[in-house]
């Protein structure tokens, strides 16, 4: 048995950007005691076009500065882009620390579609990858599965987020592709496989050609983390701890929209940056 622990956990989710945002809000809904620190990699933001070897050491080098200021007792990849490919790494250097990650939600959507037609929308990136293939052949080989990977979306997401007025037309180009028809029917499920994406829920619902079931995996990641955070010791409950950290390895301050969209979500931004390393640049 583990002994139950005294302080309340320490959590820290990260992203390249904003996306995690989608993932930490779930998490807080079912942790609200929990301590955390949002940490944003906008310095080398976005990741999607990045070669495996930059991600997998940039990666590295903004966890290991984090850990060092916040000692986290559990750790969220909430980055499709990077957890398809640092998971393994992390934990090898990190092997005390539990990493949760995020990954393409093939498993669901195959569960969840009439058609047998899914799409899953992530970046360039996420969609190249050996690990979503392997996704696609495990649980996705009775659907047709069409990966589109979208450059754009993320930035767009984040743009928003800012404030800056994004045109329908912008977001019309990047989710098209997703929309299939075939002789036995047409796209029914899309995955949102960029944590970006569902902080454009309101607009994809709004421009999509059809009704679809859009895929969000961040409740299901929420409660891997709860699990994990119950099974060392952690017990749910107790008073909601107050605004979470925020850092940006930019160190640039957020506009007004973005502060107040932080605070939103129960985050105010720290002090703290972290520059590219030559071989990240
Ligand atoms: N939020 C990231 C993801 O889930 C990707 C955004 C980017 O850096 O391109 O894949």
């Amino acid at each position: 048995m583990t002994r139950a622990k005294l302080e309340p956990a320490r959590i820290l989710v990260f992203d390249s950007g904003l996306g995690g945002l989608t993932v930490f809000r779930d998490i807080r809904r079912l942790r609200p005691e929990a301590r955390y620190t949002y940490c944003a990699d906008d310095a080398v933001f976005p990741y999607g076009e990045l070669a495996p070897d930059v991600v997998i050491a940039r990666v590295a080098d903004v966890l290991a500065a984090q850990f060092a200021i916040s000692q986290p007792h559990v750790v969220v990849i909430a980055c499709n882009t990077a957890s398809t490919l640092v998971l393994g790494p992390l934990r090898a250097r990190w092997p005390d620390i539990p990493f949760v990650g995020t990954v393409p939600a093939i498993k669901p959507a195959a569960e969840a579609s009439h058609s047998r037609m899914i799409s899953v929308l992530a970046t360039p990136g996420t969609v190249a990858r050996d690990y979503t293939a392997a996704l696609v052949r495990d649980f996705g080989s009775d659907c047709a599965v069409n990966l589109v990977g979208s450059a754009r979306l993320a930035p767009l997401a984040e743009a928003v987020l800012r404030g800056r007025k994004v045109a329908d037309a912008e977001i019309v180009a990047e989710i098209s592709p997703a929309f299939v028809t075939g002789p036995q029917g047409r796209t029914d499920v899309v995955v949102l496989a960029c944590t970006h994406y569902p902080l454009l829920m309101a607009q994809l619902r709004r421009l999509a050609p059809w009704e679809v079931n859009w895929i969000d995996p961040a409740p299901a990641i929420a409660r891997r983390v709860d699990h994990l955070l119950t099974k060392a010791g952690f017990a749910a409950g107790g008073p909601a701890s107050g605004l979470g950290k925020a850092c940006f390895t930019s160190g640039a301050e957020p506009n007004a929209a973005l502060t107040a969209a932080l605070a939103a979500y129960g985050l105010h931004r720290v002090e703290w940056s972290l520059a590219p390393t030559s071989i990240n640049a």
